[in-house]
């Protein structure tokens, strides 16, 4: 009898992990809370919300779970982590105080200034009156966030004083981001390429997965609102390993010592959202968690047993140079709901899939789906991530694509050049 894995979450980048887990010899069952239309073609969805902490523990203990692995960023700030490990559960991801890396931007860029972390110059406040008199001494474009989780869309790139006034009145007095607000971040804007790293941590040790670079806005050619991401190409060609050395060294190195010197060390994947230019590395923010829909692109790049590495995080035992990688890139492709990121409708039914999968090296990882009665319908905004893996990053873009093609749903829509500048960015 192999092992028991519960992933808690419920979009592709839980689909992947537990499509990935599910490859290994010592994985015997894979239950997925509360999962999506995908996940129980894999495992056994659990009807179990990703905060109920007492919930996802009752479960673990009558199911006889042997690891547990987080996706969803709000299970670790509920404290899920903190509740398995007094239980003595195995269980992969940041506790609730190491979560703070993400949960509040004031505390990450304290602990990247303490730890000399590159990044963007900074000031935190808690008083409007003397956010609006620093806005006032600072250059334009200026960059207004507020501290805490407000679904990525807490962020104001202000281009004048007005702008920077009134991103500040509506964080702190208008409180439109409610408590996220209380407290604020104003920084400089950085130039360069945004690149997403992520890191596999056991606390001290860390790995780190090959760069990528999401596709945040919802057109192509980088137009229109932002989204949770549209698709994901890695590796990038134009990353050198004196980048991702620099990152190892200074970056996570000393952001995991910080974390320890705080009392929070850190398990899990931390994810360093990076603005590169030139050989100049900065970090922008960082995450505790796999990026949507990075973990799709990188799980597909992942040779070794992900069972045995993130037993191994969990332990204390990383060992960074036993990791393996398959040759050339892979790419994920998000297919949107139509009127994604706005309003939408659910419950559309979905074709193709198996067709796409016909494809040499493409994996249709699921997102906003639901099985009813038999068949396959759409459940959310990104819907499902068509990945592909090929011997280059073209070679992969033209299966991604080919797939794509093969998928319907009505009112279905992608972008067309995830990982088209790839190639030449930088
Ligand atoms: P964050 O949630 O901090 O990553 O910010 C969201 C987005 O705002 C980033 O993905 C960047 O596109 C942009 N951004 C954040 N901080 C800066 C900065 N200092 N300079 C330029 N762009 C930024
Ligand atoms: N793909 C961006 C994120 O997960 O935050």
């Amino acid at each position: 009898m192999g092992a028991k894995v519960l992933i808690i979450g419920g979009g592709g980048r839980e689909h992947a992990l537990a499509w990935k887990i599910k490859q290994s010899p010592k994985v015997s069952e894979v239950y997925i809370a509360p999962g999506n239309g995908g996940t129980e073609q894999i495992g056994q969805n659990v009807p179990i919300a990703f905060t109920d902490v007492d919930g996802l523990l009752a479960f673990a203990q009558k199911t006889g779970i042997d690891l547990t692995a987080i996706g969803q960023e709000a299970a670790s700030d509920a404290g899920v982590v903190d509740a398995f490990q007094a239980a003595g559960l195995a269980i992969f991801g940041p506790t609730k105080a190491a979560t703070r890396i993400e949960s509040s931007k004031a505390f990450s860029k304290q602990l990247m200034h303490e730890q000399h972390v590159p990044t963007a110059e900074f000031q935190t406040f808690t008083d409007v009156q003397a956010a609006l008199e620093y806005a006032d001494t600072r250059t334009f474009p200026l960059v207004i966030k507020a501290s805490g989780l407000a679904e990525g869309k807490g962020v104001v790139i202000a281009e004048s004083k007005d702008q920077a006034h009134q991103a500040i009145d509506d964080m702190m007095v208008k409180k439109i981001f409610k408590e996220a607000g209380n407290e604020i971040v104003i920084e400089e804007f950085l130039k360069g390429q945004e690149v997403s790293i992520h890191a596999l941590c056991d606390g001290k040790n860390a790995v780190l997965f090959p760069a990528s670079q999401d596709h945040k806005q919802v057109f192509d050619g980088g137009k229109g609102p932002n989204t949770g991401g549209m698709g994901v190409a890695a590796p990038l060609p134009w990353i050198t390993e004196q980048h991702m050395e620099f990152v190892q060294e200074h970056v996570v190195r000393p952001t995991l010592e910080g974390l320890r010197a705080h009392e929070a060390p850190f398990t899990g994947c931390l994810y360093p959202g990076l603005m590169i230019d030139g050989p100049d590395v900065k970090v922008l923010e960082f995450n505790a968690r796999f990026g949507d829909p990075e973990a799709e692109t990188y799980l597909r790049l992942l040779d070794s047993d992900l069972y045995e590495l993130l037993l191994s995080c969990i332990q204390g035992k990383l060992n960074p140079a036993g990791v393996t990688w398959k040759p050339g890139a892979a790419i994920s492709v998000a297919v949107a709901s139509g009127g994604y990121p706005g309003s939408y409708e659910k419950g559309l039914p979905i074709s193709g899939i198996k067709e796409a999968e016909k494809i040499d090296g493409v994996v249709v990882l699921q997102a906003g789906t639901i099985r009813r009665d038999g068949k396959l319908l759409t459940n959310g905004g990104r819907v499902l991530y068509v990945t592909a893996l090929g011997s280059s990053l073209e070679d992969a873009r033209t299966k991604a694509y080919a797939a794509v093609k093969l998928i319907h749903f009505e009112g279905m829509h992608y972008r067309t050049d995830i990982g088209a500048a790839a190639e030449r960015a930088g």
